[in-house]
């Protein structure tokens, strides 16, 4: 098909460089499902597999600039962020590179302390995001050199980028961040693993998972629906979890209150007794990111504490544990990839208990996709 085009003030041909996008237009249907959103919880092991494919060599390259900045920022909002929480223990556990990760909308604070030898890596799904794009204005002004993980192509801080890396998880609908956001963990997994030249085995073990979650959708649809009608009528949730598990357990909260309007707050388990714990009456659920990891043993205890004091605990993990009223069993996988595993049964949650108080997941109120306005 030939597309011309033309400047109306002048009539001259404007030459563009032609971009193919990769998109499905399946995508953007619902087939026969519900929500958007509930499709898009679903098609998750295909979007880790599309999000795996990258460029090796482009992957090592941001993987050798990331090592030898002087200092790593990563910035985002929302969803995005907690991607980018999860990547900071990432970069830390596997590639040993300690980085920071500052609220897009807080990021001009920080600027006198942007120079050209920081690295800025932007996580956005669509790319538009405004506070982000006022970030990367600032910390271009100052000199730094700018990395990007965004879904939408050609998009503006795509554009902005230095380097970018797409999540190809195709375009995402529904307001709250699903596939998008478990495709940006993803693409810090690679890139962490990129840092010690192991992506093959990361590739590997993420492929792994895919199908290991995969199969377990029919079962994790099953209890989370089941939890969610029992739950449906408490007006605060807590999720808690420690180290990556506390980022995993902060976008489980905001899941919960963009979609079904419940208050939620995620936090490090450890925090607990310094304030929130204050909160736990009869009854109210506390959902502990627990998997077998080495942060096993002290969540569970904290768990403990909050159901003496009448909390009714919602367990994700792989192990069975007495302190569960409620246990979303999760796959048993490598310890560092438990994130993974956990973020499904947590956007189920959410989802059904929108759908249990009769809010539609796809259009939460006062939320937008995009958010353009500073
Ligand atoms: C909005 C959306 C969130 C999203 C955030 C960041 O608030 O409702 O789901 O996480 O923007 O969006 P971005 O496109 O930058 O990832």
């Amino acid at each position: 098909m030939a597309i011309e085009i033309i400047d109306l003030k002048t009539g001259k041909r404007k030459e563009k460089e032609i971009k193919t996008i990769e998109w499905d237009s399946r995508s953007a249907t619902k087939d026969s499902y519900e929500h958007f959103m509930i499709k898009e919880i679903l098609e998750q092991p295909i979007a880790i597999r599309k999000s795996l494919s990258q460029d090796k060599e482009k992957l090592m390259k941001m993987a050798i600039g990331i090592l030898r900045s002087r200092q790593v920022i990563i910035t985002a909002c929302g969803s995005s962020r907690y991607a980018a929480l999860i990547g900071r223990y990432l970069f830390s556990k596997i590639g040993g590179k300690f980085c920071d990760v500052i609220i897009s909308s807080e990021f001009g604070y920080f600027k006198d302390s942007i120079d050209k030898n920081t690295l800025v890596i932007a996580v956005s799904q669509s790319g538009e995001t405004a506070d982000v794009l006022e970030g990367l204005k600032e910390a271009k002004k100052n000199g730094a050199e700018i990395y990007s993980i965004v879904n939408v192509v050609d998009s503006t801080i795509a554009r902005m980028s230095d380097e970018v890396l797409y999540l190809n998880c195709g375009p995402e609908i529904g307001v709250a961040a699903t596939k998008s956001f478990l495709s940006q963990i993803i693409i810090f997994y690679i890139l962490a693993f990129a840092m010690n030249n192991k992506t093959d085995y990361a590739k590997k073990q993420l492929t792994n998972i895919a199908e290991l979650i995969e199969n377990a959708l029919p079962y994790t649809i099953e209890i989370t629906k089941k939890i969610a009608k029992e739950t449906k009528d408490q007006n605060d949730f807590f999720y808690i979890g420690r180290g990556i598990n506390f980022a995993v357990a902060s976008e489980g909260a905001l899941k919960l209150k963009e979609l079904s309007y419940i208050h939620a707050e995620g936090m490090p388990a450890g925090e607990l007794k310094h304030g929130t714990i204050a909160l736990i009456e009869d009854k109210t659920p506390v959902v502990a990111i627990n998997p077998d990891d080495h942060t096993y043993a002290e969540t569970l205890s904290n768990a403990e504490e909050t159901k003496a004091r009448g909390a009714v605990i919602i367990g994700i993990s792989d192990n069975e544990s007495e302190v569960y009223d409620y246990h979303i069993k999760i796959e048993k996988v490598s310890k560092i990839f438990y994130p993974i595993a956990c973020v499904i049964p947590e956007q189920l949650l959410a989802y059904f208990l929108a759908v249990e108080r009769g809010k539609n997941p796809d259009k939460p109120r006062n939320l937008a996709k995009s958010v353009t306005v500073k």
